[in-house]
């Protein structure tokens, strides 16, 4: 693993987005970060709220002459304050859970802007979608089509669904972050929709608008989506052959970004991709991109503890750790380091960047071109914002880091730092339970009734 990091590239990249230095003092929108970090604790994650905005206005514009409207990954940031940014300039939600529901609700989004994807719902989060009226149910497999049916007749409802479909595409992606092939858990397979379809069709409980299909995840070439879309309309010229309604598109998410500050792919030839493919096609088209909104736009603020040197590898052991950011021990992901202060001139080294946790495996990589490092110098992790603070644990007993959102020259904590109290406070007042369900009743509930 190698980072080339000097002042000049990382500023030169930088300029692009609302990140910068200035006078060798990384600056995010208007603000020092090191100068949030006086205030903040580390490690923190920190967010710039314009470069939300400038990536939203930029991929709704591309998309706009293909009518694509624009449903948020919220898997990918879901603290509410970015949802609702995303909301406020018009942007609808994918969620995957109730949870996800919930937070979506909590920002302000309308059910009728939500689209609820995920392999394995539970009813009663599969209830509470219908009950809200949601835009739309991507149904994964027959099975789920059954349970929505059975809710939606239980609850005397219609329920409007979408078929996602597996189109056996490799995406060319991260293995673990791979959705569309054959043997994939995702989906129902391609040459299962029709019959399906026919069946669910004429169940009055369901309103079956059409189909999804969303086959990984980092997509730094294109081609593949075109391979995917491509069967998509051939399969929906199929169903329309064979008397069938299909009226809705959903394109899925997965654009990839550069993480290191480089040029990602051409968001104007994805949807140029959009519109080619789907001229003709006379659906209404929805794109979940969660990665390409919010990734370039936040960044993980830690502080150096120790260092020390074993033979010729010097290691700095910072505050923050895989818990917090998980991206780099679970798919070997490497994130862009940005020191908080970076003086021309000053001396360059080589580092391994580690975290506290007791796992090998905690390892953020090794950094070329990276400042004198001491107790207290503070760095940041670029890239972020998508899939750093919605995946962190509070593994090692370490507890979720504070959230800030900067906007001009102002930040807001929109997430607080958790306490061991909040930890703690799950597991007091246990009772012991017996099978009988009287007695379980009568003691606290865990979770949601399933
Ligand atoms: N739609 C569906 C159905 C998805 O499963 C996903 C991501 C998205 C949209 C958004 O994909 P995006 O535009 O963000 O690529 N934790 C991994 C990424 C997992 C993505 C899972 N699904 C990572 O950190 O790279």
């Amino acid at each position: 693993m190698k980072i080339l990091n000097t002042h000049n590239s990382a500023s030169n990249a930088l300029r692009h987005d609302s990140f910068s230095y200035t006078d060798g003092d990384l600056v995010i929108e208007e603000l020092s970060v090191d100068e949030i970090a006086n205030a903040i604790p580390t490690p923190f994650y920190c967010y710039s709220a314009s470069t939300i905005r400038n990536a939203y206005n930029l991929l709704s514009e591309k998309l706009a002459s293909s009518g694509t409207s624009v449903c948020f990954a919220v898997k990918a940031n879901s603290n509410v304050s970015v949802l609702r940014l995303l909301s406020g300039l018009g942007c609808g939600m994918d969620i995957v859970s109730g949870g996800e529901l919930e937070r979506a609700l909590a920002a302000g989004v309308s059910p009728s802007k939500i689209v609820f994807s995920g392999v394995g719902k539970t009813r009663s989060e599969i209830s509470r979608a219908i009950e809200l009226g949601i835009h739309q149910i991507n149904i994964e497999s027959p099975a789920e089509l059954e349970a929505v049916r059975d809710v939606a007749r239980s609850l005397d409802r219609r329920a409007s669904v979408v078929f996602r479909v597996n189109p056996d595409v490799d995406a060319k992606t991260h293995a673990k972050i791979s959705t569309g092939k054959k043997g994939d858990k995702f989906g129902i397979a391609l040459e299962d929709i029709a019959e399906l379809y026919a069946k669910a069709s004429a169940w009055p409980e369901l309103d079956l608008a059409g189909l999804a299909v969303h086959i990984g995840s980092q997509l730094l070439d294109l081609a593949p989506y075109r391979s995917a879309y491509r069967r998509l309309v051939e399969l929906v010229s199929s169903l329309r052959s064979s008397g069938q309604e299909v009226r809705r598109l959903d394109l899925g998410g997965g654009l990839g970004i550069s993480y290191n500050f480089g040029q990602g792919p051409d968001v104007g030839e994805y949807a140029t991709i959009i519109e080619e493919t789907f001229a003709d096609i006379d659906c209404e088209l929805t794109v979940e991109p969660g990665r390409w909104l919010v990734g370039p736009a936040g960044m993980l603020v830690t502080e150096v503890m120790y260092v020390k040197t074993t033979g010729n590898l010097t290691t700095a052991i910072v505050d923050a750790a895989m818990n917090d950011l998980m991206r780099p021990s679970l798919y070997g992901a490497v994130h862009p380091v940005l020191p908080l202060q970076h003086a021309k001139g000053s001396e360059i080294s080589t580092y391994q960047l580690v975290g506290p946790v007791c796992e090998t495996s905690d390892v953020f990589g090794t950094y070329e071109g990276l400042p004198y490092l001491r107790s207290g110098t503070r760095l940041a992790f670029g890239c972020a914002g998508a899939y750093g603070a919605s995946m962190a644990s509070t593994y090692n007993s370490r507890d979720l880091v504070a959230e800030v959102l900067v906007d001009g020259a102002e930040f807001r904590v929109v997430r607080r730092r958790q306490t061991i109290e909040d930890l703690l406070a799950l597991e007091t007042d246990t009772v012991w339970q017996t099978a009988d369900p009287r007695a379980a009743a009568a003691t606290a509930c865990y979770g949601a009734a399933k």
